[in-house]
């Protein structure tokens, strides 16, 4: 089967994307399935075109931590996407044929409406609260004003634009100002073009290479959802060219952090492939257990302990039973449990680590620039057909 998958580089990677998506990665490819892998830095973009200054950092951490892991340049075709120019004819050739309305319902680009849309109506809301000091407060400044109503509009737009500033850059905060938190900050930044087409360039990275298969996280289902809609159209619109690609999930994808959300960077309790010794066994002592078992002789329920669920992925099986009756009769003890979860943790950690920082970032950027010609090679090819097929010369 032909896979394709890719990765944006925004940060170190961390167990939800090992257990996520790398470990089906490397399942496909020791399948002997042909596979290509690539660090999908112009997606980054989309989110994070204002710190590009990170973005070369960061394609390297995760070229050296792909091949830490073990995807080997010799099964897989690992690359980088901004060295494939293919992709982005292909996504500019695709938008000609996708209608707006599919990019719209996309709950990504639903989900920053939303939040803008909130967003302007607590900016409403505020801007009625200051209009109303301003009405107080502007004529004791005893100034000598020529246009009243234009004044007090000027100076209203002015004052609340100010006020969140403010709040975006930490300096204040207050009770109708909660929603509009910091984080929001961002969707000022992404309600443009390349977010809104982001689907576009996703569907254009995978059917470039006729891709089928495509390991990703239970996040992209929606995407992958759309690509197969675009594909379809295409082929309707020029003829059977391209498979439609399913989504390839892992067994658990969804791993919990050690907070007990979600594992993600952004919530800060990750952890990382690279993770170093002393923060390793801090982030897993703080790890959330089952809340109803507070000291040794209490029974515990494994199923909803966080940590249980990472014994099942790390520790060997029979002493997974045993944690799990031991834990259920009440003689295992949270502490001595975590224990056991450090040391399966550094038994998996330890050998990803040392191939990590034996791989130098001039070899991982040889390994994968190389990686990049072989894709255009067959990039190339489809966009051969593609190009007939539309009658473009
Ligand atoms: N959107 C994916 C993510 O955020 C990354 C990605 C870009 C991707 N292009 C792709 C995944 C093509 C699979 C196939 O994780």
């Amino acid at each position: 089967m032909r896979i394709v998958s890719g990765m944006r580089p925004t940060g170190r990677l961390h167990l939800g994307h090992y257990f996520g998506v790398l470990r089906n990665f490397l399942k496909l490819q020791e399948e002997g399935n042909r596979c290509f892998y690539f660090v999908a830095d112009w997606h980054a973009l989309t989110t994070s075109y204002k710190n590009s200054e990170e973005l070369k950092k960061n394609t390297e951490h995760m070229m050296r931590m792909w091949l830490g892991v073990g995807l080997s340049p010799k099964k897989s075709t690992l690359f980088i996407q901004s060295l494939v120019k293919e992709h982005s004819e292909l996504s500019l050739l695709l938008s000609m044929i996708t209608p707006k309305s599919w990019l719209e319902w996309n709950p990504t680009y639903k989900d920053l409406k939303y939040n803008l849309l909130r967003i302007s109506e607590l900016s409403k809301e505020l801007k009625e609260r200051v209009g109303e000091s301003l009405k107080n407060f502007l004529p004791s400044l005893n100034l000598k004003v020529h246009k009243p109503q234009k004044f007090q509009e000027f100076m209203l737009e002015k004052f609340t634009s100010s006020l969140i500033d403010a709040l975006f850059e930490g300096l204040i905060e207050g009770e109708t100002l909660r929603e509009l938190n910091t984080s929001k900050k961002q969707y000022y930044e992404i309600d443009t073009f390349g977010f809104l087409g982001y689907p576009v360039l996703q569907t254009a990275d995978i059917i470039v290479y006729k891709g089928e298969g495509v390991p990703v996280g239970e996040d992209q289902l929606p995407h992958i959802e759309l690509s197969r809609e675009i594909v379809r159209r295409f082929n309707r619109l020029y003829g059977k060219t391209f498979p439609e690609p399913r989504a390839i999930l892992t067994e658990s994808p969804k791993l919990l952090g050690f907070d007990g959300r979600k594992m993600s960077k952004s919530y800060k309790n990750a952890i990382y492939l690279d993770e170093e010794e002393e923060s390793l066994r801090k982030k897993v002592m703080a790890f959330f257990t089952d809340p109803q078992k507070l000291r040794r002789g209490d029974p515990g329920r494994p199923n909803l302990c966080p940590v249980f669920s990472y014994h099942r992925l790390l520790t060997p099986k029979e002493k997974t039973l045993q944690i799990e009756e031991d834990c259920k009769k009440g003689i295992l003890g949270c502490v001595d449990c975590k224990k056991i979860f450090l040391n399966s943790l550094k038994n998996f950690l330890e050998p990803i680590k040392e191939r990590y920082e034996r791989v130098s970032p001039s070899y991982a950027w040889e390994v994968f620039k190389e990686g990049s010609l072989k894709a255009r090679e067959v990039a190339g090819k489809t966009l051969e057909e593609v190009r007939e097929k539309m009658n473009l010369p």
